[in-house]
């Protein structure tokens, strides 16, 4: 009997091996290990395919959520509402941080944050909600978006398992997940829908100043070498990643398509499973 892959990444790579040696091999070449070219045209290849106008690279996705918090000035004690149904990155960084995670509900047919429940969670300590889009499934963005203006909170997307998913608004426009909210979160692990050879990950902003807080907070709280005007951290995404992730990206919509036709085929055979 044959062992099935959950993510068969061998042939994946496979079918990409030329492109990905070359790469690696011009990193390795060229010795720009640290922040190289591959990194900047990774960020601007993933804001174009994103449609968001900054994306910020960084060592991975959990380091991504807890880069976002650090950004948005909570002080301990404040609290972040997160869904009960994730991975326990989303949560570990709220209490890393000292901040206090309050679990809601999640639907039971998407696995992702129900904003029913969101709403009776919230008190006057709430400062930002922090949906996941789970499975490649888009939380309910607009419902979210509504409640958050209404009670003046931030929203951290949690799209380490989505990349490349579509949000569609009643109105019939989309958007990718991770680019709605105040700023999107995302992990580059191998099995991922956009996974590289090792760890990575990327925040996501359409706010210009943000960005460059982030940025800062990514690169050891400096935005001039050697000046550092805040605590901040070491995260980055290292150029040989990079350079497998523009070749991936290329192809990213099809990998996603292929997930697709897998779970089609798994919801025909096993009917249960949709009840
Ligand atoms: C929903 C979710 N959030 C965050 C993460 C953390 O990403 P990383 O493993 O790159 O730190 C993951 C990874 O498994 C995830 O599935």
């Amino acid at each position: 009997m044959r062992a099935i892959q959950m993510v068969d990444l061998k042939q994946q790579y496979l079918k990409i091996k030329e492109e990905v040696d070359s790469a690696i091999h011009d990193v390795i070449d060229t010795t720009s290990f640290i922040n190289g070219k591959a990194v900047t045209d990774f960020a601007k290849n993933l804001s174009e395919y994103l449609d968001v106008k900054n994306v910020i690279p960084c060592a991975n996705g959990t380091d991504a959520l807890q880069i976002a918090m650090m950004a948005l000035g909570f002080e301990p004690g404040d609290e972040i509402i997160t869904p009960s149904f994730t991975y326990v990155a989303t949560t570990e960084v709220v209490a890393l941080l000292r901040l206090k995670p309050v679990f809601v509900e999640v639907d039971a047919k998407t696995f992702c944050i129900d904003p029913a429940a969101i709403e009776k969670a919230i008190t006057p300590k709430t400062k930002a909600i922090v949906p996941v889009h789970l499975y490649g499934q888009a939380a309910p963005m607009e419902e979210i978006m509504a409640i958050a203006k209404k009670h003046n909170l931030y929203v951290i997307e949690d799209n380490a398992q989505a990349t490349g998913s579509d949000y569609t608004f009643k109105d019939g426009t989309t958007k990718k997940t991770g680019t709605i909210g105040t700023i999107g979160t995302t992990s580059f692990f191998p099995s991922k829908n956009l996974g590289c050879y090792g760890d990575g990950g990327a925040i996501f902003t359409n706010d210009d100043a943000l960005a460059n807080l982030l940025k800062m907070i990514a690169n050891h709280g400096q935005s001039k070498r050697y000046y550092h005007e805040l605590v901040g951290c070491n995260s980055r995404l290292d150029s040989i990643q990079a350079a497998i992730l523009n070749i991936k990206l290329k192809n990213l919509d099809s990998y996603n398509e292929a997930r697709r036709d897998v779970a089609d085929y798994y919801d025909k055979a096993l009917p249960i499973m949709q009840k």
